[in-house]
């Protein structure tokens, strides 16, 4: 099936490890032109060598999502290199969660300036160029979004507000042709899991074993960077065109609702 990607510009955030990383891969293998970001200059230089080994036109920019200059700098230096910017993925992130009592309003701040105003500064930055291309905006989320467990703030409420951050945005972005959609992780192999797998003494195959049948997944194991990768690639794609406002699971069946 062609996806329609060829030439095509996306801006991915936290495109240096884990599931970012594995979607810079599938959107160069499809002939888009791939700018992403993270804090860290030597996995930035690391993963943008291994794109343009693939045969990537590829721009890593080093770039903190808590930064609104890092953020407008970002988008700048994509819409100079390629005229234009087709996509826009809403990646950087990781967890946060603890019990309310043990939260400071800092861990909120924190948690708030990563997943929630680092991707409302990054489309408003990026909405002259999507507006120009009709363009295609995909927040990744967790299904913690949808059902949210004791103790799993800040991150499941910053989430949540993603979700109807998403929505609103397809509604009001409709008539510009941009769709704005969101996938919510369930559990997915990934560089933050590596690491916790690594302080604890445990292979990263022990890890997600012991991982996946905690949690209870249904289809018995954790997710794979690629099957992420996958899906926010068709979201991208002109393939999903009549596809906006939706938040989808991908967790191999784990969250409670649909
Ligand atoms: N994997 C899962 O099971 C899972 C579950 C639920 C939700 N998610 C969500 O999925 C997204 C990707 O997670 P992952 O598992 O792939 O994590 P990961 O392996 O730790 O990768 C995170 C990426 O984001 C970048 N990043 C982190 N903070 C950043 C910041 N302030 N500014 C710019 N870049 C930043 C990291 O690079 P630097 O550190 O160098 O900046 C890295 O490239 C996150 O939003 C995460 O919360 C993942």
């Amino acid at each position: 099936m062609d996806l329609g990607l060829e030439g095509k510009v996306v801006l991915a955030t936290g495109g240096s490890d884990g599931l970012g990383r594995a979607l810079c891969h599938e959107l160069v293998a499809e002939g888009a032109k791939v700018a992403f970001c993270g804090r860290d200059p030597e996995r930035l230089d690391s993963v943008a060598e291994a794109l343009a080994a693939a045969g990537g036109d590829v721009l890593a920019v080093r770039a903190d999502v808590t930064e609104p200059e890092d953020l407008s700098r970002f988008v700048d230096a994509a819409a100079e290199k390629w005229g234009r910017i087709d996509g826009l993925v809403n990646n950087a992130g990781t967890a946060a969660a603890m019990p309310l009592a043990e939260t400071l309003d800092a861990d909120w701040d924190a948690d708030l300036q990563l997943k929630v105003y680092g991707a409302v500064r990054l489309i408003r930055f990026a909405l002259p160029h999507l507006r120009q291309s009709g363009g295609a905006i995909v927040n990744t989320l967790a299904i913690g979004a949808k059902t949210p467990g004791g103790g799993s703030a800040p991150s499941s409420v910053s989430r949540a507000a993603g979700m109807a951050l998403t929505k609103v945005l397809s509604k009001e972005f409709g008539s510009d042709r941009i769709r704005v959609n969101a996938v919510l992780i369930g559990l997915i192999e990934s560089g933050q899991w590596e690491r916790r797998a690594s302080a604890e003494g445990l292979t990263v195959g022990e890890f997600y074993e012991r991982l996946a049948q905690g949690s209870g997944i249904p289809m018995d194991r954790v997710g794979r960077a690629q099957e992420y990768a996958d899906l926010v690639t068709y979201l991208l794609s002109s393939r999903s065109s009549y596809v906006t406002g939706t938040a989808i699971n991908l967790d191999g069946g784990l969250c409670a609702v649909v």
